[in-house]
């Protein structure tokens, strides 16, 4: 067994260091020109009409929150129960207040049937994450006539129907931090779908109009390598996709007597794999620990369990987070995973299920 198969890791070469070297050789290395760039190619591919770059993802969820108004206690902001902690965060720094809904098992994104009770006058915004790389019903949340902001930080290129994600929200937003499909170190870019919108999100940004800036700046260093890893972005979602396809083969026999729940294929929403989470059939930490001993990196896909239980006052008992919480694990996906390396992650979870005498 090899020493150590990583969980996540950026696909870097030669051309990330080249961008970045000769970023350092012009000596322009604030927010410019690349930066903006990397703004308008985000904006091409997810057929947006623009938006700005960000320091983080998590600063980009907050100037969209604040590009719709969300500032005081009053403005209620749903989010899902299971996600990074980043959509309980931007909405307290903006001064909203957070409302927490179940997600669906379907594709680990927002339960319809969740949110639909919980919207009120004062809801003002719905953050939708692509989970794990696979779009979410986006249909379904355009219907409750309430501005959605499409978190996009795991599913970059991905498609909903014949159009991109990004396309469909009042705003969306993207990450270029380390484990991202794009991998810059850290970094993120908002983007609007009406020129009403686009030019507030400018006005809060660059201090337009007499108002303030919130000087969420992204160094054209970073973007320069996120320009980098935009060119091999097919690559990028081929190869995952690839991999996904091998996890699905090898462990269809798992699947079928129900003892590993796969992620879901569905015709109009094809994932790009960000992670590729399954679900145990009872609590993962026994699979996560003996993969672990032996050198394979599952993880918990949140090891920070349900997102309302982190904090005081918001505690709630949502059953499908809780659910994808115990009973879930993200296995290695990225794109430098080899052949190799995918069978030994497929010996471990054989070989942790022989030794429970369940093959
Ligand atoms: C779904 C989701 N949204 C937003 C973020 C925040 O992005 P960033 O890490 O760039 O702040 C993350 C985490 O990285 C995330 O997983």
């Amino acid at each position: 067994m090899s020493n150590s198969i990583a969980h996540t890791k950026p696909f870097f070469d030669q051309r990330e260091a080249n961008a970045l070297l000769a970023v350092i050789e012009t000596r322009l290395v604030n927010e410019g020109d690349l930066a903006n760039k990397l703004v308008r190619r985000t904006a091409q591919l997810s057929h947006s009409l623009g938006g700005v770059p960000t320091s983080t993802g998590t600063l980009g969820l907050h100037l969209a929150l604040r590009t719709l108004g969300v500032d005081t206690k009053d403005d209620e902001v749903i989010i899902p129960d299971l996600a990074c902690r980043s959509l309980y965060d931007c909405v307290k720094i903006a001064g909203g207040t957070p409302v927490f809904c179940d997600i669906n098992l379907e594709d680990y994104s927002l339960s319809i049937d969740s949110v639909r009770p919980q919207l009120r006058k004062n809801t003002r915004a719905i953050i939708l994450p692509h989970m794990y790389g696979c779009p979410a019903k986006i249909d379904e949340f355009l219907e409750l006539e309430v501005p959605i902001i499409e978190d996009c930080a795991h599913a970059l290129g991905t498609v909903y129907r014949g159009a991109p994600v990004g396309s469909f929200g009042s705003l969306s937003v993207f990450s270029l931090e380390g484990s991202k499909l794009i991998a810059a170190g850290e970094g993120g870019v908002v983007l609007a779908n009406n020129p009403t919108m686009l030019h507030s999100l400018n006005t809060l940004r660059y201090g337009l109009d007499g108002h303030f800036a919130y000087h969420y700046r992204l160094s054209d260093l970073i973007a320069s390598v996120a320009l980098a890893q935009l060119d091999k972005l097919p690559l990028i979602i081929e190869r995952r996709r690839h991999i996904a396809n091998i996890y699905r083969n090898e462990l269809k026999y798992l699947g079928n007597i129900g003892v590993l729940s796969l992620p879901n294929l569905f015709s109009e929403r094809e994932s790009v794999y960000y992670r590729f989470v399954v679900v145990c059939d009872t609590d993962s930490d026994d699979l996560i620990s003996f993969a672990n001993q032996k050198g394979v990196l599952i993880r918990n896909p949140l090891p920070s369990g349900c997102l309302s239980a982190s904090y005081k006052g918001h505690a709630t008992d949502n059953r499908n987070s809780r659910l994808l919480t115990t009973n879930g694990a993200s296995l290695p996906t990225y794109p430098d995973l080899s052949d190799s390396d995918i069978e030994i992650v497929v010996d471990v979870i054989h070989s942790f299920y022989k030794s429970k005498r369940v093959i």
